[in-house]
C-alpha cells in the first residue's frame, strides 16, 4: 500500500440470505472506526464513545458516586462510568440480559414496569447523582408510533431523574428528531440549572439521535 493510501474498505463477502438493509448494516459495522476502537479498547458497544464524548464536553462522570443506567445492555456506558470513576456504584436496567460487569448491579426488567423505579433505588441504596438513559424503543416502522414510544421512554426517564436525583445531580438521555418536546423541555429547565442538546461525533450523522444533558439539579421542592 502506497504511503497515504487508506486501507481498502472491507466488503461483505456474501449477501446470500441477507436483506439489502442487513447487508448495508454489516458493511457499515465492518468499516466503522468506532466499532474497531471499541473492540481494541474492550468496550462492549460503540455507544460507549457517545458517553465518553458527552463527558468530554460536559464533565459528567468524574467523581460520581451513585449512577443509574437505563437501557444498559450490552454495557458500554456502564463500563465507561466505572473506568472514569472506579468508585462509582452503578445500577443498570434492561429488558435484555447483560453479562456481569464488576461494580455494576444489573436488573433485567422493563423500566416502564410500576416497581422498576423503587427496585433501582433499593439496589443503589442511595439517591443517584447521575441518571443516564440510552433507551430506545424497538421501532415498528410507523414514524408517529415510533416517535411516541421513544418519547414515552424519555419522559419516564426524566420523571425518574427528577424524583430521585441528589441536588446538584445530572441527567443525560437519548432523544430523537429535534430533541425533547416543549413540555418536557420546560420541565427540565425548571428542575435543572442548565439544559443542553448535543450530538456527539460518534453518533451517526444519518441518525435522528440526539442527547439532552441536564445539569445542576435544583432539588425537589417539598409540598
Ligand atoms: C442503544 S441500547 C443501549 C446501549 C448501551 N448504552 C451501551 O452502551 O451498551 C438501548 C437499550 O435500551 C433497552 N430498552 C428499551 N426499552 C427499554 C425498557 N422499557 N426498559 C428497559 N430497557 C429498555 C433495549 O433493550 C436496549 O438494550
Amino acid at each position: 500500500m502506497a504511503r497515504g493510501d487508506k486501507p481498502a474498505d472491507k466488503r461483505v463477502k456474501t449477501a446470500r440470505g441477507r436483506t439489502a438493509q442487513s447487508t448495508r448494516w454489516l458493511a457499515r459495522q465492518l468499516n466503522d472506526p468506532y466499532v474497531k476502537r471499541a473492540k481494541a479498547e474492550g468496550y462492549r458497544s460503540r455507544a460507549a464513545y457517545k458517553l465518553l464524548e458527552l463527558d468530554e464536553k460536559f464533565g459528567l462522570l468524574r467523581g460520581v458516586r451513585h449512577v443509574v443506567d437505563l437501557g444498559v445492555a450490552p454495557g458500554g456506558w456502564a463500563q465507561v462510568v466505572r473506568r472514569v470513576s472506579p468508585k462509582a456504584a452503578v445500577v443498570g436496567i434492561d429488558l435484555l440480559p447483560v453479562d456481569p460487569i464488576p461494580g455494576v448491579t444489573l436488573l433485567q426488567m422493563d423500566f416502564m414496569a410500576d416497581d422498576a423505579p423503587d427496585r433501582l433505588i433499593a439496589e443503589l441504596g442511595e439517591a443517584p447523582d447521575l441518571v443516564v438513559s440510552d433507551m430506545a424503543a424497538n421501532t415498528v416502522g410507523h414514524p408517529q408510533t415510533d416517535h411516541l414510544r421513544t418519547m414515552g421512554l424519555v419522559e419516564a426517564a426524566a420523571e425518574f431523574a427528577i424524583a430521585t436525583l441528589k441536588p446538584g445531580g445530572a441527567f443525560v438521555s437519548k432523544v430523537f428528531a429535534g430533541g425533547t418536546d416543549d413540555t418536557l423541555l420546560r420541565q427540565l429547565k425548571s428542575a435543572f440549572k442548565t439544559v443542553k442538546h448535543a450530538k456527539p461525533p460518534s453518533s451517526r450523522k444519518g441518525s435522528v439521535e440526539w442527547f439532552v444533558v441536564a445539569q445542576g439539579f435544583k432539588g425537589r421542592t417539598e409540598v
